[in-house]
């Protein structure tokens, strides 16, 4: 599965994290709406801005995760066309976490403009236009040969969020728009199994398949990292456009599996205990192992994609981002995992099944004997 497909899958959550780094908002009490809310990075980011004294309001349509949060009040509606429920009401901010299609985007911001003066938009980097070199938030982004399309796939992922945001800055202006690119995200709650896949592979025990070298770089960003940034961004009223992301080197698969192993030994103690081994990206494409889709998080930095793991991250940093310990987003992610129902930790949407990753590493066993 191409890596833009990946991005596009969902389901369930557990529950969210406490903002442990939370203090009192200064000044506290801003009113924030949050279009959508109830999947992956709205509970993160519901949890951390009511830690710190805001009151939230979560917009959707009642169906993905009704139960989260339900002392959050709730308008249900839905982004195609049925906004009534927004009209007339004030919030100091809103947060669209749920917007894909710039007509839709446009719609709400349209609305919300009169009575709302910061709209902060959730993008993704899958907007620029290729990975070849690294970007920044000054990078091309993707084109569509037709705007008009509304069908969103992996081809039309990015070059639409990049649309999308651009509706959202022909309503506010720069004054009134932040638009946050994250990269991968992860941790507890995240409906993906991607990054997930790592621990969750750790804590089954046993010789498992490791991709290319322990060195390659990754990117990714805790929900919780995201979360604590883009409250932060909604109290200062931090405008522009934002990569969220570890910055390029912080992090490595080596380390992803690393700490995977660790954290699986100390949490899950699982018999025998797991070991990595440790296999080069030239074999995985042999065996049409595919990088981010059955290798989660890796990608080899190799032509098209030579700097998917150098996006910068320099002016979140330098605008607040902390990121926090690798062990820390692994430890968590598997004791998350872990409270999971069993139909959810036995069929993982990422990452080898377990036939194929026997295979792999028979044929692999296989090579190396025959030198
Ligand atoms: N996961 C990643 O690695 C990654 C990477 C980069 C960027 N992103 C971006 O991050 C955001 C992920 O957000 P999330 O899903 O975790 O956010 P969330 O706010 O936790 O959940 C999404 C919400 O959108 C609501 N929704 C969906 N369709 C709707 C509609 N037509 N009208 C009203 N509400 C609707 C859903 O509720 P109902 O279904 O009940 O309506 C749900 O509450 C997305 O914008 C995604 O593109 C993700």
């Amino acid at each position: 599965m191409h890596r833009r497909d990946f991005l596009l899958s969902s389901i369930g959550l557990a529950a969210a994290g406490a903002a442990g780094l939370a203090r009192a908002a200064d000044p506290p009490g801003l009113r924030i709406l949050v279009l959508g809310g109830t999947r992956f990075i709205g509970p993160h980011i519901a949890e951390y801005a009511r830690a710190r004294g805001h009151t939230l309001t979560f917009f959707n349509r009642g169906r993905t995760n009704p139960g989260v949060l339900p002392e959050v009040e709730r308008i249900q509606g839905d982004r195609n066309g049925e906004l009534g429920g927004l009209a007339g009401r004030r919030w100091d901010a809103v947060i669209d976490n749920s917007g894909y299609v710039p007509r839709l985007v446009r719609l709400s911001a349209e609305l919300l403009r009169p009575n709302v003066p910061h709209y902060l938009f959730v993008s993704s980097v899958s907007v620029y236009a290729g990975f070849a070199r690294p970007n920044d938030e000054d990078s091309p982004v993707g084109r569509l040969a037709d705007e008009s399309v509304e069908k969103v796939d992996g081809e039309t992922f990015g070059p639409l969020k990049a649309l999308s945001e651009n509706a959202v800055r022909a309503v506010y202006g720069p004054a009134g728009t932040t638009v946050i690119r994250p990269g991968l995200i992860v941790g507890p709650g995240d409906n993906t199994d991607r990054f997930t896949y790592w621990p969750a592979r750790a804590a089954r025990g046993g010789e498992f398949a490791a991709p290319g070298g322990a060195s390659d770089p990754v990117q990714v960003i805790d929900a919780r990292d995201l979360s604590a940034f883009i409250v932060r961004a909604v109290e200062q009223r931090t405008m522009g456009t934002f990569n969220l992301l570890s910055p390029p080197g912080r992090f490595t698969i080596g380390e992803v599996v690393t700490e995977s192993v660790s954290a699986a030994v100390r949490i899950a103690d699982p018999s025998p205990p797991p070991r990595a081994t440790w296999i080069p990206a030239e074999f995985l494409a042999q065996q049409k192992i595919a990088p981010w889709s059955d290798m989660p998080v890796w990608v080899p930095a190799t032509g098209d994609e030579a700097a998917f793991a150098q996006t910068s991250a320099a002016r979140a940093l330098q605008a607040g981002l902390s990121i926090r310990p690798l062990s820390e987003t692994v430890a968590d992610t598997l004791s998350w995992h872990l409270g999971r129902p069993v139909t959810e930790r036995q069929a993982l949407k990422a990452g080898l099944p377990p036939e194929r990753e026997v295979a792999l590493l028979e044929a692999w066993r296989g090579r190396a004997a025959a030198g």
